[in-house]
């Protein structure tokens, strides 16, 4: 069975198409525009004019042609509405084309399960942090719940902020990491955590005082220490709280290879189980939407209608 998965929340368009639970295709491109931050109507004009080519680059990939694939998923939500729109256009008109079923995916359960499969991990704490979301969150009683999560803005969005502050083009966190590599000085910054949850904009406010005073080496390196710090601490707890012996870490932040390593050495000392998840992974793609898709390939049709604000613990899970 081929299932055909398009992404199209914020501003990456991405198309990804699995064989039976197995990733074949996985082709993207991210809108990077060069002043500010994501503009809707930018990114649906982004997505509109890439659709072709990227559906085309992914088919290629697979060595597939329209009519073979069984059945086409798409991002439903949470995220930018014009944006949402033009995946679930683009699903819907290639679904009634071929007269194949439609399915709306949530976007946090794709990343989430993108990870459980690409790490192997059965039953794992999962901390998922990208630009518009930070959870702590674990399956249980038929749901992902979330045990923790930002009482703010999402980590990724921080570092965003922070980056065009210092006249960094979107998105900023790879270059906050090459530059937080070479801090020396650690600057202490507002740690603020409570429970399982956190908050980021105290840390924003702090950092925003500091910014011309400090090198940005320095600012970089200890933004990473303290927020990655509250993300693991906040991940251990859930470990305790729910015994869960292994964690993932999901979403776009993933690619950070520090947050893998704070992440790595907690779940040593503990005694649980860590993997990475790849990097064509860990950023928004169209494979994680075809993968949730082929898990709810049973599902009774539903309203396919894009849903900005759909929550990820409002989702029934009926195959797990
Ligand atoms: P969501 O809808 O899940 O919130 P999103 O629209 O934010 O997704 P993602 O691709 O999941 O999209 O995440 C993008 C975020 O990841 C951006 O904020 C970006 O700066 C951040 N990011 C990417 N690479 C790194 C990195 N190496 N270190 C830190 N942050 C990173
Ligand atoms: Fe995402």
């Amino acid at each position: 069975m081929y299932i055909l998965g398009i992404e199209s929340t914020a501003h990456t368009f991405g198309v990804g198409i699995v064989k039976d639970g197995e990733v074949i295709a996985n082709q993207r491109d991210t809108l990077k525009p060069e002043k500010g931050g994501i503009i809707p109507r930018e990114a649906a004009a982004h997505h509109y004019s890439l659709a072709p080519e990227i559906l085309s680059k992914a088919l290629n990939e697979a060595g597939l042609s329209l009519k073979e694939i069984d059945m086409f998923a798409f991002s439903q939500g949470p995220g930018i509405l014009s944006p949402l729109k033009v995946g679930y256009q683009v699903a819907a008109f290639l679904g009634s084309k071929f007269g194949k079923k439609v399915v709306g995916v949530n976007h946090c359960i794709g990343h989430l399960e993108i990870a459980r499969l690409a790490t192997g991990l059965e039953d794992p704490v999962m901390l998922y942090v990208s630009g518009g979301n930070t959870q702590v969150i674990t399956f249980q009683e038929g749901r992902y719940r979330v045990f923790g999560e930002t009482q703010d803005i999402g980590i990724g969005n921080l570092i965003d902020k922070i980056g065009r502050r210092v006249g960094l083009s979107f998105p900023a966190g790879p270059k906050i990491e090459e530059y937080a590599k070479k801090g020396r000085k650690y600057i202490k910054m507002p740690y603020s955590i409570k429970g399982m949850d956190v908050s980021f904009s105290g840390l924003e406010t702090f950092i925003s005082r500091i910014i011309k005073n400090e090198k940005i080496e320095d600012i970089a390196y200890s933004l990473q220490e303290t927020a990655f710090s509250m993300l693991i601490e906040a991940s251990e707890r859930a470990m305790a709280y729910c015994s869960k012996s292994s964690l993932v870490i999901t979403g776009g932040v993933a690619a950070n290879s520090r947050l893998n390593e704070m992440g790595e050495r907690m779940c040593q000392q503990r005694g649980a189980d860590f993997r990475r998840i790849p990097m064509e992974f860990s950023g928004d793609n169209g494979a994680m939407i075809a993968y949730a898709g082929y898990l709810m390939r049973d599902q009774r049709a539903k309203d396919i209608m894009p849903k900005p604000y759909f929550r990820t613990d409002s989702v029934d899970i009926g195959y797990r």
